[in-house]
């Protein structure tokens, strides 16, 4: 075994001194796009991409839905950049608790962090910590195997309305899972206790609740469209939130998928169709309310239902956005399940100036800032790009753009001599994996994943599915050095 870890170091150490040594923290698609155009821009660049899991891509692993496999293609764009000879894997390494923000400053020319969003925005109302209330992120982290949530259990049995709260594409996403009929989840990716938990669940109903209405509805055409058209489902629409002001007309003016959302929405209304039967799927839309509190019969600490308040637009004059103001009227929503699916969060690691209003790194184009106030007052060599630059919004290929972004910055800083030059000795790679074999981290390297990779798509061809996750630490961590 210590022989294998010291042949194994030595063929990732192959680098020259002269070399700039980069660092990028989180290999979702803002990692390896950021590590595919540094690359390019940079000859002489050594890139590392560390991440907490001992499998690369993140969300596109992790977030992405089992029913969208064609999504998941850009994975093989990022396995190039992975085996490149100028970059390299290195899973199962956290920040924040396997190396620190200073250590990596320390061993590196340029740090990027890519480390995404993986906690979640609360309301802060009461009952929220009932039982049967999950976020959206830990629901798809559950059906999409990742290893913090494999044991989520959520209970599916024991209700047949469940209520998700947001209106994106995430509530979507987890609203089509739960109503999608099983039977067309079998042949994906999806997690065996998941696709099992489906097969017996008895939810049938679904209520997708907005604070605003149609107009802003947060989710594109084509999800939308996917949902609507799920065989057998019945979808409900209140005719009444269809209804347009003129300023409504302003605003689909300006947007044209939101105008598309609205269309369909309006489509769906206004179809003709009669009651459910019993046992039919329904997915119900719910406009122009807000979560007040969430309810609980006297001596169970389980979610009975949510009270809602219902809201009306109110016009920020300075952003011209609208927004959802309560009228005191409120009404009741009987479910035994609730996902909340209002947005994924950043979470700070020591060191790192972060805006928690905002949820980000204070950053300009990229270039961490020391102090929000302050556009001069830089962190030298420490970037940052995708969801933890921006917040968590953007699909994959926005975080392309983002990387372009932040890319140039570093080429720009390099020119102008603000970053340390690769004269000045930082031992990178090396340095890193030194650190790591003292603190006795077991570390995955690509050929790691690649032995993961393997044993999930065998496993997955005796069940006619593209591959069966492995979704314990343990189980991933044998399959690495198996
Ligand atoms: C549920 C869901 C479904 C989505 N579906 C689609 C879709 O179908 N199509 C589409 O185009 N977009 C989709 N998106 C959006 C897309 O996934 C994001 O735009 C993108 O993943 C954000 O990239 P990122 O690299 O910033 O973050 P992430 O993809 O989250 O990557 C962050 C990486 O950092 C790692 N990490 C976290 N903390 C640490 C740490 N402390 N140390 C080391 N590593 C760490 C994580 O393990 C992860 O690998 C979806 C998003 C969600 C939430
Ligand atoms: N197939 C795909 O392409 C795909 C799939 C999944 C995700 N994604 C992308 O991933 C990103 C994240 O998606 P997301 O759904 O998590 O975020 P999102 O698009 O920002 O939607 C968040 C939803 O939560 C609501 N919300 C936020 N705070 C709230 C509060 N306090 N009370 C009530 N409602 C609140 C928002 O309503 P308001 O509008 O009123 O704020 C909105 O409906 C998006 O860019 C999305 O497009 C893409």
């Amino acid at each position: 075994m210590f022989h294998a870890r010291k042949v194994l170091w030595r063929t990732i150490c192959s680098g020259s001194s002269r070399q700039l040594h980069v660092c990028i923290v989180g290999s979702g698609p803002a990692g390896f796009y950021t590590a595919e155009k540094m690359l390019k821009a940079n000859k002489e660049a050594e890139i590392d991409i560390i991440d907490r899991l001992p499998t690369p891509f993140g969300l596109v692993r992790s977030g992405v839905a089992p029913d969208h496999p064609e999504t998941k293609i850009v994975i093989n764009q990022f396995t190039r950049v992975a085996t490149n000879e100028r970059s390299s894997f290195i899973g199962n390494v956290s920040l924040g608790s396997s190396i620190s923000l200073l250590d990596l400053r320390n061993i590196y020319h340029v740090v990027v962090l890519a480390y995404g969003a993986e906690s979640d925005r609360s309301f802060g109302i009461p009952g929220e910590d009932l039982l049967g209330i999950h976020s959206a992120r830990e629901f798809v982290w559950w059906y999409n195997g990742h290893p913090d949530c494999h044991k989520l259990a959520p209970d599916l049995r024991s209700t047949d309305t469940a209520v998700v709260l947001g209106q994106g594409n995430v509530a979507l996403d987890v609203a089509r899972i739960l109503l999608r009929p099983p039977e067309q989840l079998a042949s994906t990716d999806i997690a065996e206790h998941a696709l099992v938990s489906l097969q017996e669940s008895s939810i049938r109903k679904v209520f997708l609740v907005g604070r605003r209405g149609p107009v802003q509805a947060a989710c594109t055409a084509k999800e939308l469209r996917e949902i609507l058209g799920i065989k057998g489902l019945h979808v409900h629409i209140k005719e009444a939130d269809m209804l347009k002001t003129p300023r409504d007309e302003e605003e689909l003016k300006k947007s044209r998928t939101q105008k598309r959302v609205f269309e369909l929405l309006s489509n769906a209304a206004t179809s003709p169709r009669s009651h459910p039967v019993p046992g039919q799927r329904e997915l119900h839309f719910v406009f122009f309310r807000r979560p007040e509190r969430f309810l609980h019969v006297d001596g169970s600490n389980h979610v009975s239902g949510v009270q809602l308040e219902k809201t009306f637009l109110q016009e920020d004059n300075s952003s011209g956005r609208r927004y959802a103001v309560g009228t005191g009227q409120f009404e009741e929503l009987e479910c035994g399940l609730v996902l909340k699916s209002i947005g994924y969060k950043s979470i700070p690691v020591e060191g790192l100036p972060f805006d928690h209003n905002r949820g980000v790194v204070p950053n300009t184009r990229g270039r961490v800032l020391s102090d929000t106030s302050d556009q001069a007052a830089l962190e030298k060599g420490l970037y940052v790009v995708g969801w933890l630059k921006r917040g968590p919004t953007g699909i994959i290929a926005t975080n392309l753009y983002c990387a372009e972004e932040t890319v140039a910055s570093i080429s720009e800083d390099l020119e102008q001599g603000i970053l340390p030059s690769t004269r000045d000795s930082k031992p990178g790679r090396k340095g890193l994996l030194e650190l790591l074999n003292q603190r006795n981290v077991r570390y995955v390297p690509f050929s790691g994943w690649e032995k993961i990779d393997l044993k999930e798509k065998d496993e997955g061809s005796l069940r006619n599915k593209p591959r069966e996750k492995i979704t314990s630490w343990e189980e991933l961590q044998n399959a690495a050095s198996g």
